[in-house]
């Protein structure tokens, strides 16, 4: 490991030329990143820019078609995670590799050859110096299981420390994490930053990257836009690197005022997917021309919430009246015919992928006009045809939907439920997976739905969005409502609390 203050004269780490092809995807195209001890590079870019593939292929994950990998300027060949490990790489996945009924050391530990009881003494030592040196706190005998997500990132890093690693990749770290634990792993970065290792941190969020970052490189289509000093650029260039165009500004916010109440929840309770309680005792109410955003870390009740609120899920008890209609257990046929509108997370579920964009567009349609409908083939078309315009989707009437890009598949959902002018909608992860320019579009139409008086509950894990979109919030933990804020008076700090559990003191 290189030494704090040291000026090296190779790069730890230098990719040259790396290519990688997936069918007719050049997932990286010459692709040259240079990894210097004691930096952190941020590699960001869009969905599906490369960012991944690359990092697979730095830890042996993947093989690349092209191009050389030199570790301390020698010619290096990584076969399997085996040989990158051994030349100092670790990496921190997007989903973790830990084995949940064993213990932290146990996880640690694993795939080491030798004796095992050494190792865990080791393991052991590790674990405590970590948590002085680096701030990584974690109980060393806790089981896996037992952990919350942001502690078994720690693991994560925990393990590639305990192999030595003098490179380490995380991909896409921050995104499982609260306000809080980001602080944590940035405040742990920092530090192995200064002890001389190579940081890679992946993400495609500009703030985070700006924060923390020396250098960041530029990735669009598989290839590098730029690679800069971070000091020498802002947020807004990089977004305009990350897209290939200037980025549109958000709209302006305008205040409405809201109107009467639209969608009143009352002691709202639900069983998930075990048959475990989802939530329990839920109250809020939302007004016309007012935007409720849930905020929560992931699988706090969110999902069941959206789910009971559009008759997906039966509740186990409360109620549920949308405008003026108690629809609590009614279908999702009831609760559309009662003026409520679904964009669900799952685009895919709410969307029929082998079907055209203009069967698609009719597809909640379908009982009101009847059986005649479907066999109007013009005017599914006219319908098509008038909606593609109004909502700029990129693509024709009798394309299959699952032809589209994440972006225009989003705009026909959206198409086809806002046509309705639903009173109350009901709206998850509207823009995860999109790219900038399909993000704005979104929340601009979910900004003008709610000008026009729609109450819409908004679920989101981008806790940026929420801030940006909603009137207030509330905070999920647990099934609860852990807490109520003003989004104008919104704190981070106060909302990582409620979303790690932490009660409000009222
Ligand atoms: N195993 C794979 N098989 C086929 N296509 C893949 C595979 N892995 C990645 N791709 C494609 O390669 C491109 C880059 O993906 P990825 O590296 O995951 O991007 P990022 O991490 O920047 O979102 C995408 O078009 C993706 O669909
Ligand atoms: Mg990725």
């Amino acid at each position: 490991m290189t030494a704090a203050g040291d000026s090296p004269a190779t790069p730890v780490v230098e990719l040259r030329s790396i290519s990688k092809r997936f069918g007719d995807v050049l997932a990286n195209e010459g692709v040259n990143l240079s990894l210097w001890g004691g930096e952190v590079h941020g590699v960001l870019g869009e969905n599906g820019a490369g960012k991944t593939t690359l990092m697979r292929i730095l830890y042996g994950l993947s093989i690349p078609d092209g191009g050389e990998i030199y570790v301390d300027g020698d010619l290096a060949h990584f076969a399997s995670p085996k040989d990158a490990i051994g030349a100092g790489i670790g990496m921190v996945t997007q989903h973790f590799a830990l084995v949940r009924p064993m213990t932290v050391t146990e996880n640690i530990i694993l795939g080491r050859t030798g004796g095992a009881i050494l190792d865990l003494d080791r393991a052991k030592d590790l674990v405590e110096e970590a948590a002085d040196r680096y701030g990584l706190h974690v109980e060393p005998d806790r089981r896996l299981s037992d952990l919350s997500v942001g502690e078994q990132q720690r693991v994560e890093i925990l393990k590639a420390l305990y192999r030595e690693c003098r490179v380490l990749i995380l991909d896409e770290p921050t995104a499982v994490l609260t306000p809080q634990e980001i602080r944590a792993l940035f405040a742990t970065l920092d530090r192995l930053r200064a002890s001389g290792m190579a940081i890679v941190f992946i993400s495609h969020k500009l703030p985070e990257v700006m924060e923390l970052t020396d250098r960041v490189t530029v990735l669009r289509h598989g290839k590098v836009v730029h690679t800069v000093e971070t000091d020498e650029v802002d947020a807004a260039g990089l977004a305009s690197w990350m897209v290939g165009r200037p980025a549109a500004p958000p709209e302006p916010r305008t205040h409405s005022e809201p109107g009467a109440t639209a969608l009143e929840v009352s002691d709202l309770s639900a069983v998930g997917g075990l048959d475990l309680p989802a939530l329990s005792d839920v109250n809020f109410e939302v007004a016309a021309g007012e935007i409720l955003g849930v905020a929560g870390v992931s699988g706090n009740g969110q999902t069941e919430l959206a789910e009971v609120l559009s008759g997906m899920r039966k509740p186990t008890a409360g109620s549920i009246i949308a405008d003026g209609t108690q629809i609590a257990g009614k279908g999702p046929k009831q609760v559309i015919a009662a003026g409520v509108g679904r964009i669900p997370e799952d685009r895919h579920e709410a969307l029929v992928g082998d079907m055209s964009v203009a069967n698609n567009l009719i597809l909640e349609h379908l009982d009101e006009a009847g059986k005649r409908l479907i066999l109007d083939r013009d005017r599914i078309r006219a319908n098509a045809l008038d909606l593609i315009e109004r909502f700029s989707i990129k693509a024709g009437p009798d394309d299959l939907v699952k032809t589209l890009s994440g972006g225009n598949i989003q705009k026909v959902l959206l198409a086809r439920v806002l046509v309705r002018e639903p009173r109350v909608i009901v709206v998850s992860q509207p823009t995860r997976g999109l790219d900038i320019g399909a993000t704005a579009y979104v929340r601009n139409e979910l900004l003008a739905m709610r000008r026009q008086g729609a109450a819409i509950v908004l679920m989101s894990e981008d806790l940026d969005e929420l801030l940006e979109l909603s009137d207030r919030l509330i905070v999920l933990y647990d099934g609860r409502i852990a807490g109520r804020v003003d989004a104008a008076e919104a704190d981070r700090d106060q909302l990582g609390l409620l979303m790690a559990g932490h009660t409000e003191v009222a």
